[in-house]
C-alpha cells in the first residue's frame, strides 16, 4: 500500500520532488483525486496510463498553479481568459491551443494540438508552484473504476502501484471538472462537470453551445481518422519496402529494413513498451514530416501499455473517413 501524508508543508515538499523523480502522485483537488505525473517527463505521463490499466491514451488534463503558467503553454484568447480569471482556481478546464514547441510532453493532449488546462483549487497548486511544472492528472482510479474522492478511496484501487498519496479529506465536489472550449464567442460544453452551465453563461452573457457528445468527441481527438497522419500506415510488418520509413520496435526485426527504409525510428531499442508510449506520438510526427507514401510499423505486443500503443496504431492506419466514435473515453 501506499504512504498516506496529510498535506503539510513537508507533504508538498516530498510530493514535489517525488514528481520531479519522474514518479507518480495521488494528489487531492476540489473536484476528485488526481493520479499525477511531471507533463514534461513523458516516461512519467505513460506510468499513469500503465497505473490505471487503460487501454486507449486519450487527452489528459494538465494543471497548473496560476495563469501565468497556462500562458507558458497555450494561447489564451480574451474569452477564455475571462472565464479563468472569473473561476480559477475551481472545477473549469479550458481547451485551448498548445503554444509549438513547449515542454509539455505530447502524450499529455495524445499528440493533438490544442491542451485542456486548469487550475485547482487546494494543495495541489502548491505542488505544482513547488515543482515549477503542469502536473498531467486523470482521475485517480483503475480505468472503469469510479473516480477516487477520497485518500482511502484511492489507496484501496492503486494503493499497490503508487507510492504516494496525499490526503486532504474527502473531494469538496466528487466531480470531474467542467471542460469547455471556446471559439471567438461561441463557448461550447465538452464535459458537463463541477461547476454549473448557468455560473458560466453569467459570465459570457451568452448560452453554452451543448454540442452532441458525438459530434464533441472530434474535439477530444477520438475520431479514428484524427490520428492519421498524411502517410499511410502499415501496420505489423516484417519487411520493409523501398522508400518506406520505418517505426520500430525493439531490437529491429523487420528484413530488409537498413537497405528499404528511407528513414527509421525506434520507439524503444530494449522493446521497453513505457518508453516505446512516451515516444509514440512524437515519432509519428516526425516521420511523417518526412513526406514519405508509407509509414511501416513493426509489431507491438499488446500486454502492458501495448494494447493503448496499438489501438492508436490502428487509428493512425485508419481510413480518413472511418469516424469510430468511443463514448467510453470523453466521460
Ligand atoms: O476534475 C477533473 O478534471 C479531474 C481532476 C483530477 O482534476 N481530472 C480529469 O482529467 O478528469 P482527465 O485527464 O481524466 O480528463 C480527460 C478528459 C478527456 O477525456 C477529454 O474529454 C478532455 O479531458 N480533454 C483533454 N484534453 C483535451 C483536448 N485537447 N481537447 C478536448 N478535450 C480534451
Ligand atoms: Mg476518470
Amino acid at each position: 500500500m501506499a504512504t498516506i501524508l496529510k498535506t503539510d508543508d513537508q507533504a508538498v515538499r516530498s510530493a514535489a520532488s517525488a514528481l520531479a523523480e519522474g514518479k507518480l502522485v495521488a494528489i487531492p483537488t476540489e473536484t476528485v483525486y488526481g493520479l499525477a505525473a511531471d507533463a514534461t517527463n513523458g516516461d512519467a505521463v505513460a506510468g499513469i496510463f500503465e497505473a490505471k490499466g487503460r487501454p486507449h491514451f486519450n487527452p489528459l488534463i494538465c494543471h497548473v498553479s496560476d495563469i501565468d503558467m497556462a500562458e507558458r503553454y497555450a494561447v489564451i484568447d480574451p474569452l477564455s481568459r475571462r472565464l479563468m480569471q472569473a473561476f480559477w482556481p475551481g472545477p473549469l478546464t479550458l481547451v485551448l491551443p498548445l503554444k509549438p514547441d513547449t515542454a509539455i510532453h505530447p502524450l499529455v493532449a495524445a499528440g493533438l494540438d490544442t491542451i485542456a488546462l486548469r487550475m485547482p483549487r487546494g494543495v495541489a497548486g502548491r505542488i505544482i508552484a513547488a515543482l515549477g511544472h503542469p502536473l498531467a492528472a486523470p482521475s485517480a482510479n483503475t480505468s472503469g473504476k469510479i473516480s477516487g474522492t477520497s485518500a482511502e478511496a484511492v489507496n484501496e484501487d492503486l494503493g499497490a502501484r503508487i507510492n504516494l498519496i496525499l490526503d486532504a479529506g474527502p473531494s469538496e465536489v466528487g466531480l470531474e471538472s467542467t471542460i469547455v472550449k471556446v471559439d471567438g464567442t461561441c463557448v461550447a460544453l465538452l464535459r458537463p462537470g463541477g461547476l454549473a452551465a448557468e455560473d458560466i453563461e453569467s459570465v459570457t452573457g451568452t448560452r453554452l453551445e451543448r454540442i452532441d457528445q458525438r459530434a464533441a468527441i472530434e474535439a477530444p481527438g477520438m475520431m479514428a481518422s484524427h490520428y492519421a497522419p498524411s502517410a499511410r500506415v502499415r501496420l505489423n510488418v516484417h519487411d520493409v519496402r523501398e522508400g518506406e520509413v520505418l517505426l520500430a520496435f525493439g531490437p529491429s526485426r523487420a528484413q530488409k529494413a537498413e537497405k528499404n527504409a528511407s528513414a527509421t525510428l525506434n520507439l524503444s531499442e530494449t522493446g521497453n513498451l513505457r518508453e516505446a508510449a512516451a515516444n509514440l506520438f512524437d515519432f509519428m510526427k516526425r516521420l511523417d514530416r518526412l513526406k514519405r507514401p508509407v509509414i511501416a510499423v513493426e509489431p507491438i505486443p499488446f500486454d502492458g501499455l501495448g494494447e493503448a500503443i496499438n489501438d492508436r496504431l490502428v487509428r493512425a492506419a485508419a481510413p480518413r473517413d472511418a469516424a469510430i466514435a468511443e463514448m467510453d473515453e470523453i466521460k
